[in-house]
């Protein structure tokens, strides 16, 4: 601990960012991900020797409490905390100058890191606090007109809802929400429902990449060439995919996109981005003040005022992390444990699960009910009988405990899930 002490010290005194050779990430993992590497067998789903150092990289695998709510936030490997720390413990000393001309001069590269992860030309992206700003700053900065109208969904998250709906009040747009029945295995029959609720007026679709509800993936791609075909223009909310699916923001081919980074990515509590195609960046107004409102710069859109840069600079790390496993992994995986479980909880008499678990469907969150049974009760009968954290969601006409897995959650885990709802449904 001394050792690592001392590190953290040198590192810092250093000025070592999270790019260099000397990251927390080379000093805590490089030599355990090179060993995994070695257990790795690409013909296997089964490669838990590999996992199994994933997992021990997060402090929350050693939680008592089984945590299956990753979708709300996820925790953070602990060279992400320990990052977080040292940037915290370094601002102390002087944030003025600590923050102000040391970390501040670590956004650029880190915009680039996020680019390259995203898959874009980093003058595309701006790093904020989640994905609620991120939306907000598009759906408020968008110059709409009276009479225009917006083509939303009620299984939208209702931050972004609210804020559509704040602009219908004030500016007297015409904001239209479609109604899914989740699960659905047809991304004809979704782009279809857009497609229908289209009018002459219709300038934005705004499109949730992953329902956080009930977990479908929604095909983004689609919707955005139907809508592109009609000159309509299309808003993203990637909240529950950046750091999960592997995609790259382009590849989606929508106009603005926003996320948080303490979900999938489990960056810092607190960080965020939001993406926007260059060509559109000028036409945006920025939420927040800034001395060129009207201006091509992303950087418009980070006139924040003092905030924390240490959680900033710490998303260098969670991107190191995330590069160490790699997208696809990441992503098969996780679908994996989803699978795990939910294909064996759909045999038990009396549960029901609401999500398809077609890997192009969905791919972390499924919902799963019990007949006879709230989801609220299960939820909280999931917690104080077996200790494990879900959320029993009632939005719409949806009703169901959301349960999602991350990186770090053990087989084990999921076994106590599946002994819990066999339990409570016969219980029921
Ligand atoms: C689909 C979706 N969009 C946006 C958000 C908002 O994220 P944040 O609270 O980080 O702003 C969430 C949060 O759970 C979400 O599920």
């Amino acid at each position: 601990m001394n050792n690592r002490r001392s590190f953290f010290r040198r590192s810092a005194a250093l000025g070592m960012g999270a790019f260099g050779f000397n990251s927390l990430f080379n000093q805590m993992h490089a030599a355990d991900f090179a060993r995994a590497e070695e257990y790795w067998n690409p013909a296997s789903d089964n490669n838990e020797e590999y996992w199994k150092v994933i997992q021990d990289a997060y402090t929350a695998s050693k939680s008592d409490i089984v945590i299956l709510n990753n979708g709300g936030v996820s925790p953070s490997p602990l060279v992400v905390q320990e990052a977080l720390d040292k940037y915290n413990r370094q601002a102390a000393q002087g944030p003025s100058y600590y923050m102000w001309r040391v970390m501040d001069k670590g956004r650029e590269p880190l915009r680039q890191r996020l680019a390259k992860l995203a898959g874009c030309d980093a003058e595309e992206i701006a790093i904020n606090r989640n994905a609620t700003e991120a939306l907000n700053t598009i759906i408020f900065g968008l110059p709409l007109q009276k009479g225009d109208e917006v083509v939303g969904t009620i299984q939208d998250y209702p931050n972004m809802i609210q804020a559509w709906k704040q602009r219908e009040m004030r500016d007297g747009l015409v904001y239209k929400q479609l109604s899914f029945e989740f699960p659905i295995e047809n991304d004809e029959q979704i782009v279809k429902a857009f497609e229908d609720a289209i009018t002459p007026r219709t300038k934005i679709l705004h499109v949730t990449h992953i329902i956080n509800w009930v977990g479908q993936i929604m095909p983004v791609r689609k919707i955005c060439r139907m809508a592109h075909a009609k000159g309509i223009e299309v808003v993203v909310d990637g909240a529950h995919t950046f750091g999960l699916l592997d995609y790259t923001i382009p590849e989606l081919e929508c106009d603005y996109f926003g996320t948080s980074l303490h979900k999938f990515l489990s960056a810092p509590v607190g960080s965020g981005m939001m993406w926007i195609k260059k060509d559109k960046i000028e036409k945006i107004w920025p939420l927040l003040c800034n001395s060129v409102p009207q201006g091509k710069d992303i950087r418009k859109f980070e006139t924040l005022g003092t905030r924390s840069f240490c959680i900033e600079q710490a998303i260098g790390e969670a991107i190191n992390f995330q590069e160490g496993i790699g997208n696809r992994r990441k992503q098969e995986r996780v679908h994996f444990l989803k699978k795990y479980w939910a294909e064996q909880a759909q045999k038990i008499p009396g549960v029901k699960i609401h999500t398809s678990l077609k890997p192009e469907f969905s791919c972390a969150i499924a919902g799963v009910s019990v007949e006879g049974l709230k989801p609220e009760q299960v939820d909280s009968r999931l917690f104080k009988e077996y200790k494990i954290h879900t959320v029993g969601i009632n939005w719409e006409n949806i009703h169901a405990v959301r349960v999602t897995p991350h990186v770090y959650t053990k087989l084990s885990d999921l076994d106590r899930l599946l002994e819990g709802l066999e339990k409570i449904a016969k219980k029921a």
